[in-house]
């Protein structure tokens, strides 16, 4: 059908070429629609979205995979051999090869960075192949670690992790249009939407993918492509959707991983992340997910005329529970905390990017102390705050149930009676 329309506008439009605006060099039109859509990276949409573009800028998306040739600054950490090394030999007998001889990597051999907030990793060329260097720098800690130095150079960066952090990753050529989770990695190819011209009868719209205008669901599975772990369905060993595009239905292209199907270490017994890239996957268990409450209701992608916030939330912290849970049942848990923090009770940080508990519970249920009690290998949310103060568990527990157990208020609500001044 859209097809039919395109050759139509063609047959008007002839050989028309259009100066694609602040563009130098015309384009023509009819080639580029004759061949199928492509990518045509995040500097061509600038040249009309400048405002999305800026803001888009701002965020770890643009800055995921870094050029470090282009930019020695990307490299968080001074690339020192000692220090590292030093680092490496204090994790002992957990590594698989020995501290002294585990692959470090010249500052010069570094052609990429993968990351910069929780930890940074390091691209690096072997017999043509880029691999993920087998070391890992955690920034919270300051410290080094060991990153499959047993076999690093059996694990393409490209298969194993390309799509979910560069665009318009082609596994069969073996290369990316642009590093970073950029435009097009969640608006689809651009190449017709940015030739084409707006007319009446042809809106720019219709071919570029506008995610607010999808389903929800198909719209947080563009998220769900890469905020979540598991199985290539249309390509053997890769970590990621390949052949996935906006719009598409995500399952058809992708497997979560899950503790049921025998993958404890990603997940906990209960079905809760334990590492991290898995909002997606603890999001489906929730409430918020039958109820509609998606990623971008909660975060921005490029926010125009917001100040940023930490983790690219519409508002900081607990406020942005507020902003729909306008009032909380003050029972139970809710009596016992004079404080409104709602992320630390039901967003309890037991999920690990580079060292255990550093990012958030996306399935937005509190952890009794219960759950550790049954499960030594499970947190909760309570000891997030409580551990410090060395507090029994059992006593814990004891203390929820006194206050589940009691009656919740009944009745109705009076009018306040007014009393008129006493003559
Ligand atoms: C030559 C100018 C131009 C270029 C280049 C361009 N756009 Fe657009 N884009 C437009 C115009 C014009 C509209 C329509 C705006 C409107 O209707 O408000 C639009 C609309 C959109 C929309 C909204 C569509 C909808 O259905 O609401 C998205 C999303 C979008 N562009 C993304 C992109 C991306 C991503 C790129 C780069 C791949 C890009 N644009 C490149 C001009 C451009
Ligand atoms: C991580 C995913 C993501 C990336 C990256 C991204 N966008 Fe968007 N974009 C969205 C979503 C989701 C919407 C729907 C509206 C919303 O929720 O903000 C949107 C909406 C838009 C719109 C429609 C107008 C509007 O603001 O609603 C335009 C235009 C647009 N994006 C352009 C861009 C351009 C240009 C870039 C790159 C510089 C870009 N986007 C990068 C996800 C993304
Ligand atoms: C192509 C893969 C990809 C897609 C699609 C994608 N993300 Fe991301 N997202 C990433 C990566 C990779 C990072 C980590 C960036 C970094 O740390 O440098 C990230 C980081 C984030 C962060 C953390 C930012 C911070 O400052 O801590 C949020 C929030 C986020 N994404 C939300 C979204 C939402 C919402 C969508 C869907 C509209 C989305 N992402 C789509 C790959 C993706
Ligand atoms: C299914 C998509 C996906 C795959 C596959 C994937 N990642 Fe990521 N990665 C993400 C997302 C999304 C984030 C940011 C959110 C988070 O960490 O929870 C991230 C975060 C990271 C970070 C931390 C970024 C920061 O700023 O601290 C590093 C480093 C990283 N990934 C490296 C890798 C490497 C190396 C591989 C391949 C072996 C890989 N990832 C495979 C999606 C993916
Ligand atoms: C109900 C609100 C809400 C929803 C829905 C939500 N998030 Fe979050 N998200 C948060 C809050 C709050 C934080 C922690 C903010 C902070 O750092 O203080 C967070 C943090 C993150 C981070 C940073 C890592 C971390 O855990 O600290 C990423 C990445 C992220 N969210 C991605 C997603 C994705 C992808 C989805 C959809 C599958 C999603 N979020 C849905 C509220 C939400
Ligand atoms: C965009 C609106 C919105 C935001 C923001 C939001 N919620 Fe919700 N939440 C809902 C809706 C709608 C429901 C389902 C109806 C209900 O149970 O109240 C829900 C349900 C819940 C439930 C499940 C209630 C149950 O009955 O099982 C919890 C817990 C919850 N939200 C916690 C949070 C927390 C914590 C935050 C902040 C990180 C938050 N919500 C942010 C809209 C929102
Ligand atoms: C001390 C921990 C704690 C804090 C802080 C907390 N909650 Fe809860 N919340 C709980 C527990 C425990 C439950 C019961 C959950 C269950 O039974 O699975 C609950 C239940 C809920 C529910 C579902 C039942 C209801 O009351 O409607 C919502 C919604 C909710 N909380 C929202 C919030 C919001 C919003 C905040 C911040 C103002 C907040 N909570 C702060 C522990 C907490
Ligand atoms: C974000 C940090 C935080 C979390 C998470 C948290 N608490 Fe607390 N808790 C506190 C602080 C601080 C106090 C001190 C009094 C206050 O602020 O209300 C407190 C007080 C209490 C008290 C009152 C008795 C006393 O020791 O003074 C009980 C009982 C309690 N918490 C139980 C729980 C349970 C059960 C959970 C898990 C569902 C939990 N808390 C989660 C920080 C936390």
């Amino acid at each position: 059908m859209r097809g039919i329309v395109f050759r139509s506008i063609i047959i008007f439009s002839g050989v028309v070429t259009l100066l694609a605006c602040g563009a130098e060099t015309p384009v023509n039109i009819t080639a580029i629609l004759d061949q199928p859509r492509t990518f045509v990276g995040s500097d061509t949409c600038k040249q009309c979205h400048l405002e999305h573009y800026d803001s888009w800028k701002m965020t770890l998306h643009s800055r995921m995979i870094q050029d470090a040739r282009a930019n020695r600054d990307a490299i968080v950490v001074p690339i020192v051999e000692e220090r590292i090394r030093e680092d490496l030999a204090k994790l002992g007998d957990t590594l698989k090869v020995p501290a002294d001889q585990i692959y470090v990597p010249k500052v010069e051999e570094i052609l990429y960075t993968i990351g910069s907030q929780w930890k940074q990793r390091f691209i690096v060329r072997k017999d043509g192949t880029l691999y993920i260097s087998p070391v890992q720098y955690n920034v919270e800690t300051d410290r080094w670690v060991n990153y499959h130095e047993q076999d690093w150079d059996k694990r393409p960066w490209l298969l194993k992790c390309g799509g979910c952090h560069a665009t318009g990753v082609d596994l069969e050529k073996d290369n990316f249009i642009e590093a970073g989770v950029s435009c097009e990695a969640c608006h689809g190819k651009g190449s017709w939407h940015a030739v084409l011209p707006k007319t009446a009868v042809f809106e720019k719209r219709q071919n570029i993918i506008n995610p607010a205008k999808l389903t929800l669901g198909v719209a947080t599975q563009i998220c769900g492509s890469c905020h979540n772990r598991g199985a290539a369905t249309q390509h053997k060993g890769a970590g990621w959707p390949v052949g996935y595009e906006p719009g598409k239905a995500l399952e058809a292209y992708y497997i979560s991983t899950s503790f049921a199907a025998g993958d404890a270490s990603h997940l906990y017994g209960n079905e809760f992340s334990k590492a991290h890239h898995q909002q997606y996957i603890d999001w489906k268990q929730s409430k918020h997910f039958v109820e509609g409450v998606t990623c971008t209701s909660c975060h921005y992608v490029h926010q125009i005329g917001l100040p940023p916030t930490r983790s690219q939330t519409l508002s900081a912290g607990s406020k942005q529970c507020f902003s729909c849970h306008v009032q909380v049942n003050t029972n139970m848990a809710h009596a016992i905390h004079s404080f409104g923090n709602c992320v630390g009770c039901h967003m309890p940080r037991i999920v690990k990017s580079a060292e255990s508990g550093d990012l958030h519970s996306h399935v937005f249920k509190p952890l009794l102390p219960a759950a550790t009690l049954a499960d030594a290998a499970m947190p909760n949310s309570c000891q997030t705050c409580h551990k410090h103060k060395n507090e029994d568990l059992q006593v814990l527990q004891n203390q929820w149930e006194a206050l589940a157990v009691l009656p919740k208020p009944t009745g109705q609500i009076i009018t306040p009676i007014k009393y008129e001044a006493q003559p």
